[in-house]
């Protein structure tokens, strides 16, 4: 049998390379090609040969099976997020900066599950089991039936799952997972790949639930190489501001729900409090109407959720001025101020941009568009908007307003918090009633004249 050569891997995007590069060719990332221990699983010579294989049995999409029975921990927020409660043997991903309370969450939803009934276990590679008992007893979980190991080692840990059975076991966290027969560091591309496909597959073949912990570098993505995110079935991004104590729980992929959906939580002294009201919270730091503040009617998965959109438009000292965007995409920002210049004459050359979601909120929905342009004129022309408008549409490059989806939820929403009156684009289906007046506008320039008598 050939010696097997080396294999290279992207940690960004899992691209394989025949030799190292310092710039991946596959995804343009640099410094992101490292030496992988070659996989020795899948056949040894190069095609299958004329040796017969067994032949697959094959059936109908049509199925007699009742849709699989979920489990609700009884959190709301991590059950939504889930699509509606844990699905046997389903493999899940929780991803989160260091330090955002991705233990903590996994914790007090191991616990709840274990007291709706599943046997649960809690394999802690990070912590030792007495922090983690102690945590558990800050927390009050301490009477929660919850099985609890420190373990790194994969085999130790699979044999342990083989003769307890658990329903769902959750391993905090991927990256200090370290299987045998892979000679690399823990949390190297190969140890976390192999350590994750082993779990899954045992998840799936044996009827077991895993939640894996991982890591997020610093570009946001999960240590490792992106095919943990392709194993498993369900994506959640655990993420929040420092400064901030709200946490949000996203579904960025879920093969059984809504992907998008998000839970929101509030960190406390005696752990994550689940915030029913998220629109409410969000807006709970707007003071008096203030210039640079828009209200946006937005959706995250299938609920409604209002964020502030906060501006702030000063004279740059700089020859290229500052762009400070947080929560909003970057890239959407600079559309909107070349549409504002261009089809509005509304130049911000010369002028220092910062932007940013109230209450550390990420808002990356197109109908932010009109809040985000709402903005950043009434920065600009420090004129504040009516307390009480709530805005959403999405802008084109023509500067014509595109309608959106959900628009009855999102003037729900409005009317239920106090709004009173709604501007939207055009072609929106929806009339506004006797609590929302809603204006319907074609374009940016309408808009720029209706708010602030220019353009
Ligand atoms: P942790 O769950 O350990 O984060 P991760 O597993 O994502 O690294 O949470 C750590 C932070 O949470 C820590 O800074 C303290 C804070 N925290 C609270 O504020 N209240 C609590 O009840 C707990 C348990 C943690
Ligand atoms: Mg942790």
């Amino acid at each position: 049998m050939a010696k097997a050569s080396p294999q290279f891997t992207c940690t960004e995007c899992g691209a394989a390379h025949k030799k190292w590069a310092g710039k991946c060719d596959a995804c343009g990332a640099w410094n992101s090609v490292v030496e992988e221990a070659p996989l020795t699983t899948g056949p040894a010579s190069k095609t299958l040969g004329a040796a017969k294989g067994r032949r697959i049995e094959l059936s109908t999409l049509a199925t007699d099976e009742a849709p699989p029975p979920r489990t609700r921990s009884g959190m709301i927020e991590f059950d939504r997020v889930l699509g509606g409660g844990l699905v046997p043997a389903s493999a899940i991903l929780v991803g989160g900066d260091p330090g955002i309370g991705k233990s903590t969450l996994l914790l007090q939803a191991v616990a709840n599950f274990a007291r709706s009934g599943l046997k649960c276990l809690y394999i802690s590679g990070e912590e030792a089991s007495a922090q983690v008992r102690m945590r558990a007893g800050r927390l009050g979980l301490s009477e929660a039936p919850v099985q609890l190991g420190a373990e790194t080692n994969l085999r130790n840990i699979l044999t342990t799952l083989e003769a307890e059975r658990p329903d769902l076991v959750v391993i905090d966290s991927i990256q200090t997972m370290w299987a045998d027969m892979v000679e690399a560091a823990p949390g190297s591309v190969s140890q976390v790949r192999a350590a994750a496909h082993e779990l899954v597959t045992f998840a799936k073949t044996r009827g077991v639930s895993v939640i894996l912990v991982g890591h997020v570098t610093k570009e946001g993505q999960i240590a490792g190489p992106r095919v943990v995110e392709h194993m498993v079935d369900t994506v959640l991004y655990f993420e929040g501001e420092r400064g901030h104590q709200f946490r949000i729980l996203r579904a960025v992929k879920n093969r059984f729900g809504p992907a998008s959906e998000i839970g929101v939580f509030e960190m406390t002294g005696a752990g994550l409090a689940e915030v029913a009201n998220p629109s409410a919270l969000f807006l709970s730091e707007r003071g008096q109407a203030a210039p640079g503040s828009a209200v946006f009617a937005g959706i995250e998965g299938t609920r409604p959720v209002l964020t502030e959109i906060q501006a702030l438009v000063a004279p740059s000292s700089l020859a290229s001025p500052r762009r400070t965007v947080v929560g909003l995409d970057s890239g959407r920002v600079s559309t909107i101020l070349a549409v504002l210049e261009s089809r509005c004459g509304i130049p911000f050359t010369g002028l220092d941009v910062f932007l940013n979601v109230a209450g550390g909120m990420k808002v990356l929905e197109p109908a932010a568009d009109l809040a985000l342009a709402a903005a950043l004129l009434s920065a600009r022309e420090d004129v504040a908007l009516p307390p009480d408008l709530v805005i959403f549409g999405e802008i084109s490059l023509s500067a014509a307003l595109r309608p959106v989806g959900q628009a009855e939820n999102r003037l729900k929403e409005a009317e239920k918090l106090g709004f009173s009156q709604a501007i939207a684009p055009q072609g929106t289906k929806v009339e506004g009633g006797a609590g929302m007046r809603l204006r319907k506008l074609p374009d940016l320039v309408t808009f720029v004249g209706d708010m602030f008598g220019a353009g």
